[in-house]
Parts: C-alpha cells; sequence; structure tokens
C-alpha cells in the first residue's frame, strides 16, 4: 500500500499528490442523477436528493459530477441537497463538452468555453473555487484517441493560478495525453475507462500507482452497458454479494489508488456499493476475476 494511503471506513483514505487533500476511496458518481440520455431531472428528484444526503452521512466525501449532466441539473442538485457544503468534501467536476438541446455532446474547448465552464460549475455548485477539475478530452466519442491537450491544460492551469481550481485531473486520455499534461501542471487524478472486464489501462493504473496520481474509474459497473457474466455471478453467490459488489471490490483490491466513484440513483444500490468494503476477496477469487478479462478478451 502507498504512502498516500490508509485504512479506515470505505476503504481507507487516499491523498492527492503534491496536496493536503485526502478522500475515502468509495466516492460516489452523481451522472445518474438526471432523465434519460443524461438530460434532464431524473424521475425522482426526491430520491436523488436523498441518495446525496445518505452518501454523505455514510461518509462518502468524494463526489464527481459536471456541470454537462443535465445540464446543470445534477450540479443544482448536488446544491440543494449538500449546501452548504460538509467541510471536507470533495466535489470533482469535469470540463471539455456541452451538451445542446437535442442530447448530442460536443467539444467545449476553447480557452473561453473552459472558462465559461468554470463559472457555470462555481455557479450551479454554490462554490468560490472548485476542488478538482478533470479535463475531459472527447476522443472519438467512445474512447481516448491521441491528440494535444495542451491548450486545454494550460488554460486550466491559469485558471489554477487565478484561485478558480484547487488541483487538476485529466479524462479519457492516453498515456501520452497524461505525459503532456503532466509537463505543464502537475496532475492529481485520471478519470478512464475502466473495471473488471474492460482492462486496457492495467499498466496504467500501476505507472500512476508508483507516481502516488489516482486512478478513477468511469463505467466501474459497466455504465451504460452493465456487466454481464456467469463467472462473476458465480463468484458473488459463492462470497454472498452481489455480482456488481464483487466487481466494485475487484477494483479496490486491484491498486490502491484506485478511487471508486459507482454510479446510482437508487438508494438500494447506494447502500449495496458502500458496503463493498466489507468484501475479503482471496487470492484465487481475484485470479478467477483476472480470468473474466482474459476470457472478455479472448471473445473479442
Ligand atoms: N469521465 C468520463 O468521461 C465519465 C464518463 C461516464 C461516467 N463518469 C462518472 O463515472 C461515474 C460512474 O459511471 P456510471 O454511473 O456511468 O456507470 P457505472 O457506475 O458503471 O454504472 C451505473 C449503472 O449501474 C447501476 N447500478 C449502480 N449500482 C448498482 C448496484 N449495486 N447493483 C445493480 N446496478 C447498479 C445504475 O443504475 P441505478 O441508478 O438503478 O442504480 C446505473 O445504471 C458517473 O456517475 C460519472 O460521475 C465519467
Amino acid at each position: 500500500m502507498s504512502d498516500a494511503t490508509s485504512n479506515s471506513a470505505l476503504g481507507g483514505r487516499f491523498t492527492f499528490p503534491g496536496t493536503t487533500r485526502s478522500v475515502n476511496r468509495v466516492g460516489y458518481g452523481a451522472m445518474r442523477l438526471t432523465g434519460p440520455n443524461i438530460m434532464g431531472l431524473p424521475r425522482d428528484p426526491d430520491e436523488a436528493i436523498a441518495v446525496l444526503r445518505e452518501a454523505v452521512e455514510r461518509g462518502v466525501d468524494h463526489i464527481d459530477t459536471s456541470d454537462y449532466y443535465g445540464p446543470h441539473t445534477v450540479n443544482e442538485l448536488i446544491r440543494k441537497a449538500l449546501h452548504p457544503y460538509p467541510p471536507g468534501l470533495t466535489i470533482v467536476t469535469k470540463l471539455g463538452a456541452r451538451r445542446p438541446p437535442d442530447g448530442s455532446w460536443q467539444p467545449w474547448i476553447s480557452p473561453q468555453n473552459l472558462r465559461d465552464g468554470v463559472q457555470d460549475n462555481l455557479r450551479n455548485l454554490g462554490l468560490e473555487a472548485l476542488d478538482i477539475v478533470n479535463y475531459r478530452s472527447m476522443g472519438d466519442g467512445h474512447g481516448a484517441t491521441e491528440g494535444s491537450n495542451a491548450e486545454q491544460i494550460s488554460t486550466l492551469a491559469d485558471l489554477q493560478r487565478e484561485g478558480l481550481i484547487r488541483h487538476i485531473g485529466v479524462s479519457n486520455v492516453t498515456h501520452a495525453q497524461i505525459a503532456e499534461a503532466r509537463e505543464i501542471v502537475d496532475i492529481v487524478c485520471v478519470q478512464n475507462l475502466f473495471n473488471v472486464v474492460v482492462r486496457n489501462d492495467d499498466a496504467l493504473v500501476d505507472g500512476l500507482a508508483a507516481d502516488g496520481i489516482a486512478y478513477v474509474p468511469f463505467f466501474p459497473l459497466g455504465g451504460f452497458t452493465p456487466l454481464q457474466s456467469s463467472e462473476l455471478n458465480a463468484i458473488a453467490s459463492r462470497l454472498g454479494a452481489t455480482p456488481m459488489q464483487v466487481a466494485l471490490a475487484w477494483l479496490l483490491a486491484r491498486s490502491p489508488n484506485i478511487l471508486l466513484i459507482p454510479g446510482t440513483s437508487s438508494l438500494e444500490h447506494l447502500r449495496q456499493n458502500l458496503a463493498v468494503t466489507e468484501i475479503e476477496l482471496p487470492p484465487w477469487i481475484v485470479a478467477e476475476l483476472n480470468g473474466i478479462a482474459a476470457e472478455a478478451v479472448s471473445a473479442g
């Protein structure tokens, strides 16, 4: 376990590199507090508020969001549920896209776009400075693709110097894009697609761990395509857990720099997701879970 982590509830503490900011390793992703296609309000806004409040009551101190979820509505729900924010809560947001009324995801990456995005987040969250901002590269719309983000990262560095952003991360990025960003500014976290089945970032996770940088997998439960595996189901029933809980427990066991932000709009699922720290995965079960990815790869 790296120096940046220590044991406690919710998976232990992780301290972002070069900072005094620490969070529990099990956090919460707020993207699901929306209507269909991540647009508008959720079906039950009261339950959304209840989910946010219960997450924090149960010790979650790391919430992932963006002003382009809704757009605006998720940040407005977070503010309604939790403002004034408890001390120690870290809200991580991201920039790089906008959502026109047709629900598409459009790049929003000029220096002025990013400045406007920071102001939108500050206003809708009710903050004077943003704790952590990820620059989310659009890639090809599905995954990361190569290309320079230097102008965008430099703009975030300017906003950090101006006191509007405390710390900076990157999302949906390649090794080269992370290296480029780290040449410009200190990067405290990387948010990419990774889970027990999709393991393209295995080497990246380990490399970032060596440097104490957080790796925050998005779609830890498969996102819009929920994880499905007969092996996962069988292991879960042996452990007396749900398959989704085992998928999260595997991520926690995978590396001490992994922080969880599972997304849910349901109180029942929230409780299940926060309980994963009670699941012990013996090495032979971890080996079986590692095999799921290998089989998924060989199945194409
Ligand atoms: N940087 C990026 O590009 C990016 C992209 C996508 C997401 N994110 C962030 O990552 C977070 C996580 O991703 P995500 O929410 O899209 O996907 P996810 O966490 O992989 O999966 C969320 C889905 O799983 C369901 N679920 C949650 N807990 C469950 C449980 N215990 N049992 C069964 N089903 C469960 C949810 O439905 P219910 O609502 O019914 O529970 C929802 O449909 C997001 O909230 C967002 O903050 C970032």
